[in-house]
């Protein structure tokens, strides 16, 4: 049964989920985050008997996501996970930039009660507003006693964090976790587990939180392609890029012409991770430069990783 009696937290950071357009048929032509938690959950009558605590924390459409909100969020989950009486928190978010959100908390905080990410495809005016429902099914899972760690719930599926991503510019259905499926599906308020739930980091590093984020390592993904060009890398070298993820072909193979330039930024300081731009599917095997795959992780999330990784060294 859901921890009807403790509070759930909701955290609110803009999105579509916030987002207004002049036209209720309007999808696309809208501005992201534009109202308020609260007024996302006035939209929601079913959480009446929910004991709820809001906290505005950003108002920003996800694409404009930087390293202060990450830092702000993450001491502000931090503190309300550590309080007895709250359950679970809930992040509103935008879509565009909720993978990395997700993996960046996992890793960071590695959280032992739910941390549930939702987000919206339409914005809160659509006549198919999928808002209210995500928030809904969002707030179910800060409530189950089972669920813990980060997740992002969405469409009425439960996603792992490292796991989830954003694999369709426009559906309402646009998430999916790759080769390893959904953790459960929310149903009627309820979850339906469809596999173990993900364990994650066994402990957080949160003391990476101390560092100003503008000493964060700056980390770029270069994407390998016909006629992929050496001058990249050697640009982002020069400028001072600390880690490259390479959004390899296929299994993450590289361009003979990036590969080189990759070699050169290595001899000279630069970590080099492997990535496939495929979208499913690990990176397997070893490269005979040694560079690591990044596993299943998106290019996108596999940045945030070595970011982290870099931090720690
Ligand atoms: C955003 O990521 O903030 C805008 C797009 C969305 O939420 O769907």
């Amino acid at each position: 049964m859901q921890n009807r009696h403790k509070t759930i937290v909701v955290i609110g950071t803009g999105g579509t989920i916030a987002g207004t357009a002049a036209s209720a048929a309007d999808h696309t032509g809208y501005t992201a985050a534009q109202i308020n938690v609260a007024q996302l959950l006035a939209a929601v009558p079913t959480l009446s008997g929910q004991p709820l605590e809001v906290l505005q924390l950003a108002q920003v459409d996800s694409k404009d996501m930087d390293f202060g909100v990450w830092r702000a969020l993450a001491l502000a989950v931090d503190q309300a996970v550590a309080r007895p009486e709250v359950a679970g928190v809930v992040i509103t978010h935008g879509t565009d930039t909720l993978e990395e959100t997700a993996w960046f908390l996992q890793a960071v905080l590695a959280p032992a009660k739910p941390v549930v990410l939702t987000a919206a495809m339409r914005p809160s005016t659509a006549l198919s507003a999928d808002g209210p429902q995500n928030l809904a099914d969002a707030v179910a899972v800060a409530a189950w006693p089972q669920a813990r760690g980060v997740v992002a719930v969405l469409a009425g599926r439960v996603h792992g964090a490292a796991d989830v991503r954003k694999a369709h510019t426009y559906r309402v259905d646009a998430f999916d976790s790759g080769d390893a499926g959904p953790v459960a599906l929310v149903e009627e308020g309820r979850l339906r587990i469809l596999r173990p739930w993900p364990q994650g980091p066994a402990t957080g590093v949160q003391s990476l939180l101390a560092l100003e984020p503008t000493a964060w390592p700056w980390v770029e993904i270069v994407t390998s392609g016909a006629g992929a060009q050496a001058r990249a890398v050697q640009a982002l070298v020069r400028a001072g890029v600390r880690g490259l993820v390479v959004a390899g072909t296929g299994n993450g193979t590289i361009h003979s012409a990036l590969e080189s330039a990759l070699t050169e930024a290595q001899g000279q300081g630069v970590t080099v991770w492997r990535a496939s731009r495929c979208g499913m599917g690990p990176v397997l095997g070893d490269h005979p430069r040694g560079w690591p795959s990044a596993g299943s992780f998106t290019p996108a999330k596999a940045r945030v990783a070595l970011m982290l990784e870099l931090m720690r060294a």
